[in-house]
């Protein structure tokens, strides 16, 4: 098993240029002799700045979200050509804040989905129950229901990046334990298993979100089935480098 550890942060709608900037320069020295890949996810407006301010380190810049179709009629939307254009390489698809907010399914998860991966973006697709779901023992009937229709048609697995964000625990403080989020995250490693193959699920990298924090992240790291994290609130300081230095 040599899953390389990845670290990313989402931004969300926070940050200007000019605080973006500052938070990056901060975060370079800081961050440099990382030993897993490390990105921050940012609004679109903010990309070709922080792009630029990124350069020539380790830090990779995503998207927040992407659009399905090519070019068109969708006031509003970002396409993938767009996002390649400026040297995007991670693209968040379906966070739970887009699901909840902004009527995100995991039909749209999965077109989002495919044409990230055509366009040789790597997407991060969110997954995870709510309170009440969990509540009532449907965590897992969620999950594979999520992990089923988002992924669908996808060829090859392991180029998706799979984040389990637990909607109760993001921004909340309320983090899950690292047992928790163990053992769901194992069951998401053999779902993909079953719904494509023993080595994908050997081999796709799947991280924890949610309220994970300079002070969590190890342990949650030291899980077997944790390959990462997907950083809210944390990532917006530069605490995000305590997190990318777990093992430090
Ligand atoms: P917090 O780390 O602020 O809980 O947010 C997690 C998250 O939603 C990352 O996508």
């Amino acid at each position: 098993m040599n899953r390389k550890p990845f670290i990313a942060g989402n931004w969300k709608m926070n940050m200007t240029a000019a605080s973006g900037k500052k938070l990056i320069e901060e975060l370079k020295p800081l961050v440099e002799n990382a030993d897993c890949d490390v990105a921050l996810c940012v609004p679109a407006i903010l990309i070709p700045e922080m792009v630029k301010t990124a350069a020539g380190s380790n830090i990779k810049i995503g998207a927040e979200n992407v659009h399905w179709a090519k070019s068109g009629a969708y006031t509003g939307e970002i396409s993938a050509d767009m996002l390649k254009e400026y040297g995007v390489e991670y693209a968040i698809i379906g966070h739970s804040e887009r699901r909840q907010y902004f009527g995100e399914t995991d039909e749209s998860v999965n077109k989002r989905t495919l044409t990230a991966l055509e366009a040789g973006i790597t997407p991060i697709v969110c997954i995870g129950e709510t309170l009440e779901e969990r509540e009532t023992d449907k965590t897992n009937e969620v999950l594979y229901r999520q992990l089923k229709t988002g992924l669908a048609n996808v060829d090859d697995v392991t180029k998706v990046v799979i984040a389990y964000e637990p909607v109760w625990a993001i921004g909340t403080g309320r983090t899950a334990t690292d047992a928790q989020a163990q053992e769901t995250i194992a069951f998401i490693r053999k779902t993909i298993g079953e719904l494509f193959c023993p080595k994908c699920a050997e081999k796709i990298v799947i991280q924890y979100g949610g309220s994970m924090n300079a002070g969590n992240c190890k342990g949650l790291m030291a899980q077997p089935d944790i390959d990462g994290g997907l950083i809210g609130g944390a990532s917006l300081k530069t605490d995000f480098a305590a997190i990318v230095n777990y093992n430090k």
